[in-house]
């Protein structure tokens, strides 16, 4: 079903909405009207993205009528900045649980799983003046609900809603459900009930990981998440470093440095 802003108003009031058919990154849109003064929770939502980013200055691809891509403006304590990440992952997950999936699980720092392959990637940034002073976060949300994967280099590790659910997923309701819940999440930044959901729900918590930083390879067991969303990995001697960027992947060859 397309998305329309007279649908998308109705559905996520009283939330503010700017939708469009097509726009280069829901960042970038909300960012301007964050300065602007949008006020909090106001929501930016694109059928099609053509300078979509994800994380690291990657691309991401948002084709027509096939992704969930929307932007929402937030102006949270700077303390409890990296919870507001974990905050989204818990509703994101929760909002795909509601829909039938079973295996959804978070991969630190901002990944949600079906399976072993992502549905959906976060990408919080900081909105900063011209002065270069932070004036709130824009919360990018990216969910995969019919992109056709196969024959693409991502065949492997990622996936959509509608190919694992085997049916079609509304994306406008699948929106209210994850903003529903990101509300929830938002009001507990800095409890240890956010901490330990958000750590209760990464697959690999107690396992050996390696992680990928930018010049280095780690090889360890990732003991924990911290309140600051460090990644702690434990090595083989018993040190314990956080980890604050990186790529994680699961491996099963014992955990040296
Ligand atoms: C990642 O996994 O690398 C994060 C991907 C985040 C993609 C979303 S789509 C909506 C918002 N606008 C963007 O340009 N990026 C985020």
């Amino acid at each position: 079903m397309s998305l329309s802003s007279d649908q998308l108003t109705l559905a996520l009031s009283p939330r503010p909405v700017h939708y469009y058919d097509s726009i280069g990154s829901t960042n970038d849109a909300a960012t301007e009207w964050l300065l602007a003064g949008a006020p909090n929770g106001s929501v930016v939502v694109a059928d099609e993205q053509t300078h979509g980013r994800g994380r690291f200055g990657r691309t991401w691809y948002t084709p027509p009528q096939t992704a969930l891509a929307v932007s929402v403006i937030l102006y949270p304590d700077i303390a409890h900045l990296p919870q507001v990440n974990m905050a989204a992952a818990l509703a994101i997950q929760e909002a795909v649980k509601v829909l039938g999936a079973e295996d959804v699980t978070l991969k630190w720092p901002n990944d949600v799983l079906l399976g072993e392959r992502k549905i959906c990637g976060i990408l919080p940034e900081i909105a900063r003046d011209s002065d270069n002073v932070a004036r709130g976060v824009v919360l990018g949300i990216g969910v995969n609900v019919r992109n056709g994967f196969a024959g693409t280099a991502l065949e492997a590790s990622a996936t959509s809603l509608e190919a694992a659910l085997q049916r079609p997923v509304e994306r406008t309701a699948l929106l209210s459900v994850i903003l529903f819940r990101l509300e929830h999440w938002l009001g507990q930044l800095g409890s240890a009930a956010l901490l330990n959901s958000y750590q209760a729900a990464i697959s690999f918590i107690g396992q050996p990981i390696t992680l990928y930083a930018v010049d280095v390879t780690y090889h360890g067991v990732a003991a924990r998440v911290a309140s600051d969303g460090a990644l702690i990995v434990r090595f083989a001697d018993g040190r314990e470093q956080a980890m604050y960027a990186g790529e994680v992947s699961l491996h099963s060859a014992g955990n040296t440095v």
